[in-house]
């Protein structure tokens, strides 16, 4: 059913419903909009009619719950947790009551025919009390989340009718406790955060090269060896020698969950109807792996090649008895096996890989890898589990059943759903909350460009240009939190928070209800409120914004003025192109990230050397262009800035000569490098030369007043 007719069936619902509703509907204000009247539930409902009365529940109600023992035992602590006096009864009672109510999904009209109505709910609160109905202990669940949110906004309960269900059916957040790792505690508290915002995927990171974080009876060495090393920070680790040590080596930094951990943490995320997905990677990302085990390395691999041999049938056992172990811990439906990022060149020239491509005629490395998916699948399958791989799983051959998490960008889940595979959207430029949230000289360290909660929010997996056929495969999203730079808890949260609510919001509420501002004013008080209770969001209040040189255009007189390029060894990079040749001079400042298609990138050798042509001569007091450094992925300040005049385009005149020291630092940083004084001139060179760090020189606009 069309979501808007949800709102036309709940009129219809109110007037020819029975003498209860029909008595109802004359609390609620039938022309009010939506769910934003009262802007106090996040996710943002499918619907929801506020009544103008004020009720006081917090007195105590009489607590009803019909449903399975197990979730009802659940759902009675949740109810407990929300303030409200509560007293457990075995029968409905008839005033001040909250009951909540397993009922078939045909009996909730309003939700039912959406396609995850399994989680929705229905409530409605009255002077009489409190009534959640769910076609599952999971809606009644989240039902209990948006009435705790009314109470927490409004510190009194409001009646309304709330009729909601996810989008989604799956919302989840990575948690990378390889590269840092933090323990279950840690792990439980995020996963409050998340189940209070209806999230329902945790999808644990728990190996990879900094370490292996998952107690493995059968190789033991995973954890007493592969989860320590001595530089306690990953940067450290990764720029030093990058190896291993035993389990209670002197100043070891590491860790891992114990099979016993494990197992809590999955019932505490069950508890709160979160499923926990681990994450085992093969065959790249496995450099902790084969640091253990070194006999499952290709011969001749370079040492600093993290990919498992696939020719070699020791791997196949080893995987295997792995994900033995793990699906004991983990009930999950799905199992992520990683795909990502495998180097593939040592696999070219081992024998035992290259024999075992004869033998299976694969054409490619691609292939190999593939067929190593394909095994696994086959493996997990045969014992009711079904893999997720990361996009590289579709080279060389997608596994028949895998679902695809994409991150490169959307290229990967999509072409995965238009061949009838499920999907989860995660592209790093909306998704991957490692980038920094605000002016990167106010954030820790991070990687990648500029990500704040508005882009995070303005992310839609299935925009209505995506045919029909494939948005169905699209079964959600997830926001990934990879931890190179995020050595400790407080950092954590601070990248976590409050960005990944605004990824549950992309993941239940549909798009005619997402709205930024009442989001933001949602998210700034969920951010007081997990302030208040001890958690360390990012403070949504004291956000600073766009570099604010990016906010409006600029006029200048070069605006609009041809640039020429020295091709190739002064060109942009095709990547970086920006707007092209007009990039320079189209009035348009970049903003905090070189990704934002404002910023031209140039790596040739030589870096920026262009002539700009003012058309005639003109009379200049000061041509300036901005750079930006973010050394992380190489991008540095020229050493050296020349700034020329010239009348005819023949003969030039030096403006300016900078030299400048380019020093390597954590931060981003933007500097202007100009010229200021008296000329006429008509073709102005602008030459920014390269340090002795090379990689790419970023600039956006020659400012010429
Ligand atoms: C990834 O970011 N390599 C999945
Ligand atoms: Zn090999």
């Amino acid at each position: 059913m069309n979501i808007k007719n949800l709102w036309t069936l709940l009129l219809a619902a109110l007037v020819i419903g029975s003498g209860e509703v029909v008595a109802q509907s004359t609390q609620y204000n039938a022309s009010i909009t939506p769910s934003t009247q009262h802007n106090t539930i996040t996710p943002a409902p499918v619907v929801a009619v506020w009544g103008e009365e004020s009720v006081d529940l917090c007195k105590g109600l009489s607590l009803y719950i019909a449903a399975e023992e197990e979730d009802a035992v659940r759902l009675e602590a949740a109810a407990c947790d929300m303030g409200i006096e509560l007293r457990s009864v075995r029968r409905p009672a008839r005033k001040g009551y909250l009951n909540l109510e397993v009922v078939p999904a045909a009996e909730l009209a309003e939700i039912v025919d959406m396609r995850y109505a399994e989680e929705g709910y229905v409530m409605d609160i009255t002077a009489q009390g409190v009534s959640i109905k769910a076609p599952s202990a999971a809606g009644l669940y989240y039902g209990l989340q948006s009435l705790a949110q009314i109470y927490e906004t409004e510190g009194r309960h409001t009646t309304c009718h709330v009729a909601d269900a996810p989008r989604f059916g799956y919302r989840g957040v990575l948690i990378d406790i390889s590269r840092h790792f933090r323990t279950k505690e840690f792990l439980m508290r995020q996963i409050d955060q998340m189940a209070a915002v209806k999230m329902n995927r945790l999808h644990l990171h728990l190996t990879d090269a900094a370490g292996w974080r998952l107690e493995v009876e059968s190789y033991p060495r995973l954890t007493s060896y592969a989860a320590w090393r001595t530089p306690d920070t990953w940067k450290e680790w990764w720029y030093g020698d990058r190896r291993h040590v035993d389990e209670g080596t002197e100043g070891a930094y590491g860790g891992y969950l114990t099979k016993a951990e494990a197992r809590e943490l999955v019932a505490y995320a069950a508890d709160r109807y979160i499923t926990i997905i681990p994450e085992i990677e093969m065959p790249g990302h496995s450099d902790e792996v084969l640091a253990a085990y070194p006999e499952l390395r290709c011969t001749q691999q370079p040492e600093r090649q993290g990919d498992l041999c696939i020719g070699k049938e020791a791997t196949f056992e080893m995987m295997q008895a792995i994900l033995d172990e793990v699906i004991e811990i983990f009930p999950s439906e799905y199992i992520h096996i990683g795909g990502d990022e495998a180097g593939k060149s040592s696999w070219k020239e081992c024998d035992d890989c290259r024999r075992r491509m004869e033998e299976e005629g694969l054409e490619s490395v691609d292939e190999l890898q593939s067929y190593m998916i394909h095994r696994i699948e086959e493996y997990l399958n045969a014992r009711g589990r079904q893999i997720i791989g990361w996009d590289e799983i579709l080279e060389g051959g997608l596994a028949p059943n895998a679902t695809v998490m994409s991150w490169r960008g959307e290229e990967g889940g999509i072409a995965a759903a238009a061949a009838g595979h499920d999907a989860i959207m995660s592209p790093h430029g909306y998704c991957y909350i490692d980038a920094p949230q605000d002016a990167p000289y106010s954030q820790p360290e991070s990687i990648g460009g500029y990500l704040p909660l508005e882009k995070v929010y303005s992310y839609e997996p299935t925009p209505e240009s995506m045919d029909e056929s494939v948005a169905r495969h699209i079964i959600g999203v997830q926001a990934n939190l990879w931890a190179e730079f995020i050595p400790t808890d407080k950092h954590y949260e601070h990248m976590l928070w409050p960005r990944a609510i605004a990824v549950a919001e992309i993941g239940w509420s549909q798009p005619e209800h997402r709205d930024f501002a009442l989001f933001r004013e949602r998210a700034v008080r969920i951010v007081d409120d997990m302030l208040e209770r001890g958690y360390t969001p990012f403070d949504l209040k004291n956000e600073i914004g766009n570099r604010p040189e990016s906010l409006e255009p600029v006029e200048h007189l070069a605006v609009g003025k041809s640039v020429s390029y020295l091709y190739p060894s002064f060109y942009y990079a095709p990547q970086y192109a920006a707007a092209g040749d007009a990039t320079l001079t189209d009035g348009l400042r970049g903003t905090w990230t070189y990704a934002d298609k404002r910023w031209q990138g140039f790596l040739g050798r030589g870096g920026v050397d262009v002539i700009v042509d003012m058309g005639e001569v003109t009379h200049v007091e000061s041509i300036a262009a901005d750079f930006m450094q973010i050394c992380g992925p190489g991008v540095f300040m020229p050493c050296r800035v020349e700034i020329w005049g010239s009348v005819d385009g023949e003969n030039y005149e030096l403006l300016t000569d900078i030299e400048h020291e380019v020093v390597v630092d954590e931060l981003p940083s933007f500097k202007s490098f100009g010229w200021e004084g008296s000329a006429d001139v008509r073709y102005i060179r602008y030459k920014a030369h390269r340090s002795k760090f090379s990689g790419f020189l970023f600039t956006d606009e020659i400012i010429v007043r």
